[in-house]
């Protein structure tokens, strides 16, 4: 996509960003990430962070991007020339490589669990099977590494011809789609012996089990959902049309996305309870629930083959975002260059991403901090690299930008009040900074 050129509708967008922000966060990586915080308190905290910090993020990206109408370098130049502000999208294509490079893996598994679904290898087992068939499958050297790859290509093939846009009209079916199921599946999950027992654990606040860490955790887990802190959300921005509402659309987007962290958690905690599973299993849990889930139901496995289709369908528009910010910056639009940095820095992401793949068989004995390759490198983006660019942010946009014309800007289509303006101000001018500061400094054990 052309820097000249707008989305194709009002709603192409809110289904671009909203695909860019549901995707493996909402629904591989809350579930696990709940499950090894205690569950209900981490939920609670989430939410928190997500109103207060997410969502006026998103729309401080939001203004950037439709102000500046550039890409998430340039936005930064054009609104502050002369200053190094522009790191601030340096530093999210950073994040979005590195990013980039671990979910590919998980986006691998969706692959070859879809394959291995189709060729009728997941039929009538039971779900210590399911774990065993998992684990020895990612734990394989050359399959974890060839799915990687091919979720890379995918991503690669549609942000080298720039048909993003098309991927408007696909959305249109999929993202609905993918909510019907998942309704389907929290119905059967939690009507399950011991459901109760998952809910309860998914809302139930036991703040017994908050640490740092915990708050740490769900402070990079709003942004990582959300695609903020890496101006993926300035990009898509800057392709506006004055006439779009910029707080309708981020609300939207939160709403979903929360929409989908609770679907997804209702899914997953009462099977986890109903059959003894571990909570705190890690990245592989939901790849161990879900098949049990939808064995439960008739027609099981067309229904988990439907699923695992929209859900790579919702990793990869997440994917398209995070490539796409980083070759718009290198292509500068030029549709023959777009082609070949594609290629380019779609290859290096999965160079880079292999170590994260062989994480879970050959290179998991080696860690650092006591973490894998692929553990630190997610701790990096989600607890590392995200709050700092979304702190960066937070504080660029009221020193950086004029009170008066962000209130134009947000007012655009939207006749936003001037009261909920000032809230917003407030809490990007005030209260983003400040928290996201404590709870770095909390963590650090410096506060
Ligand atoms: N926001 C993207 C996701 O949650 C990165 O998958």
């Amino acid at each position: 996509m052309s820097q000249r050129e707008q989305w194709s509708s009002k709603i192409g967008f809110i289904l671009a960003a909203a695909g860019s922000a549901i995707g493996l966060g909402a629904i591989w990586k809350f579930p696990y990430i709940a499950g090894q915080n205690g569950g209900g308190a981490f939920f609670l905290i989430f939410i928190l962070f997500t109103l207060l910090l997410g969502l006026p993020l998103l729309l401080a990206e939001f203004s950037i991007g439709r102000t500046s109408g550039s890409n998430a370098v340039d936005s930064y130049r054009k609104i502050a020339p002369g200053t190094r502000w522009h790191w601030v999208g340096i530093l999210g294509m950073i994040t979005s490589f590195i990013l980039l490079s671990f979910y590919s893996v998980i986006g691998g598994w969706i692959v070859v669990y879809l394959f291995k679904a189709i060729t009728g290898q997941l039929n009538d087992l039971s779900s210590d099977q399911y774990a065993e068939v998992f684990g020895a499958t990612i734990s394989n050297p050359v399959t974890s590494v060839f799915v990687q790859f091919l979720f890379i290509l995918m991503t690669i093939i549609v942000v080298a011809k720039g048909v993003q846009k098309g991927i408007e009209l696909a959305s249109k079916i999929m993202m609905p789609a993918l909510f019907i199921l998942f309704i389907l599946l929290v119905i059967r999950a939690v009507t399950l012996d011991n459901a109760m027992d998952g809910i309860t654990f998914l809302l139930q606040p036991d703040f017994s089990k908050v640490t740092s860490q915990t708050i740490l955790e769900a402070m990079g887990q709003s942004f990582f959902t959300l695609s903020v802190g890496v101006s993926v959300m300035v990009t898509y921005s800057s392709y506006l049309p004055k006439t779009q509402s910029l707080p309708r659309s981020a609300i939207s987007i939160v709403a979903m996305n929360i929409f989908i962290v609770l679907l997804a958690g209702l899914a997953i905690f009462p099977a986890v309870f109903a059959f003894d599973l571990e909570p705190g299993a890690g990245p592989v849990l939901l790849f161990n629930v879900l098949p049990t889930v939808f064995s439960q139901l008739p027609f099981g496995m067309f229904f988990f083959i439907a699923f695992l289709v929209l859900f790579l369908f919702a990793a990869l528009t997440s994917a398209f975002s995070m490539l796409e910010i980083i070759v718009s910056v290198i292509s500068k639009g030029e549709p023959e260059k777009r082609k070949k940095w594609s290629w380019i820095i779609g290859l290096a992401i999965f160079v880079f991403g292999i170590p994260s793949a062989l994480s879970f068989g050959i290179l998991g004995d080696i860690t650092l901090f006591g973490k894998t390759i692929f553990d630190l490198a997610d701790f990096a983006v989600s607890n590392v690299l995200l709050p700092i660019g979304a702190l960066l942010i937070a504080l660029f946009v009221p020193m950086k930008m004029k009170k008066t014309a962000l209130y134009e800007e947000l007012k655009h289509g939207s006749g936003l009040k001037r009261g909920l303006f000032e809230t917003w101000f407030f809490l990007i001018r005030y209260v983003a900074p400040f928290l996201i500061v404590i709870v770095m400094l909390d963590v650090l054990g410096l506060f």
